[in-house]
């Protein structure tokens, strides 16, 4: 069987690979509103590592941490840190998507395999993409419970506010200088991707640092992969950065999807998440960008979110600090209204934000 971008039904689940899982668990749990649904460890016959599974939604976590010396977990988070180990696909048919990246030059991670239990047969299969993360392909057609492996969690839930957030809208990648090319034309190839936009240099810069992006995603929209790549600038850019401080490529920013991006904001802030700060003179200076919306423009400013239109619509959105101890991991909040892009026309107030931050880190 042929496998066309039809075949990926949206992104799965999202495996965080960090220094202590229960930590972790907590910190999604009460600032992002998860439920923390699952648990494996010792106690689930698991001797090397423990892992939560948490839900929101169709949005779903892992966060795995090692308990025994030399893991290969240990040599992820030695090199980068708590970051993304794992992004996956749904797809109609694991074989025939594994088979065919392999075809198209995709290094093998992890051949197809079932895993069974009282919820069903999931199929997964993996390949290496950027830096050391790896792409998953997930068939749960004849699975009815989450993820296999994990034991109903029973400890207390914390959360706080909830927030609304409900399903994975795109997954960002940054990739050495030069290599944007080649990450684009790998999932063209090997997961029948198509590049939708391309920015080059010039299109998005501040006097000090600029970036080249493309995106690629799949024809029916369900899943959509912006891949980063430095570019000059008179001082080091947001993405150089996050190569150094990363010690290489890796996911660097999921963006979530909510239907009520106020509320969410809103429930996030009083939970404790940190945002970026968005200059007054971007509501001053807003214009067109914000007539014809169904938000308050006042409780948006209130909030920082930002706003983009394309010809077919607006979006609303914003991002969080980073995450981890290093500045390398980072959340949009995002609740697009016709819209189909990224936000580009805010890159640029973004990054004159950013740069403040980089500039007190002494990175700039
Ligand atoms: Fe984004």
């Amino acid at each position: 069987m042929a496998f066309s971008s039809l075949d990926i039904k949206g992104f799965d689940y999202v495996q965080h690979y960090v220094g202590n899982a229960r930590h972790s668990a907590y910190y999604y749990a009460r600032l992002y509103g998860f439920d923390i649904v699952g648990y494996m460890g010792p106690e689930t016959g698991v001797r090397d590592r423990v892992s939560y599974l948490l839900n929101r939604e169709s949005l779903t976590f892992t966060v795995t941490a090692a308990i025994v010396p030399d893991h290969e977990i240990h040599q992820f988070i030695s090199q980068h840190g708590d970051g993304i180990r794992e992004i996956t696909f749904e797809v109609v048919d694991v074989y025939s998507a594994f088979e065919h990246a392999v075809s198209k030059g995709a290094e093998g991670f992890k051949k197809p395999f079932t895993d069974k239990d009282e919820h069903g047969i999931m199929i997964r299969g993996s390949v290496k993409i950027y830096g050391d993360t790896i792409l998953t392909f997930v068939d749960r057609s004849k699975y009815q419970g989450l993820l296999p492996g994990y034991q109903a969690y029973e400890g207390p839930q914390t959360k706080l506010q909830d927030t609304g957030l409900k399903a994975v809208d795109h997954i960002v990648g940054n990739v050495e200088e030069g290599r944007m090319d080649f990450w684009a034309s790998f999932f063209e190839n090997a997961t029948d991707l198509e590049t939708f936009i391309h920015f080059d240099k010039g299109d998005i810069s501040t006097k000090f640092s600029s970036l080249v992006s493309k995106v690629v995603r799949s024809k029916n929209t369900s899943v959509r992969l912006p891949i980063n790549e430095p570019a000059d600038g008179l001082k080091k850019s947001q993405i150089e950065e996050y190569l150094d401080v990363n010690y290489g490529a890796g996911v660097q920013h999921i963006a979530i999807e909510t239907d009520d991006i106020v509320s969410s904001i809103r429930a996030m802030r009083a939970n404790g998440v940190e945002f970026i700060s968005t200059p007054a003179s971007y509501y001053e200076v807003i214009g067109a960008r914000g007539d014809g919306i169904d938000e308050s423009l006042a409780e948006l400013e209130e909030l920082d979110i930002l706003i983009d239109r394309d010809e077919r619509g607006y979006l609303l959105q914003l991002f969080t600090q980073p995450v981890n101890d290093r500045p390398t991991l980072f959340y949009e909040i995002i609740q697009r209204k016709g819209c189909e892009g990224f936000g580009q026309n805010n890159f640029q107030s973004l990054f004159e934000s950013i740069e403040r931050e980089q500039a007190k880190r002494g990175n700039l």
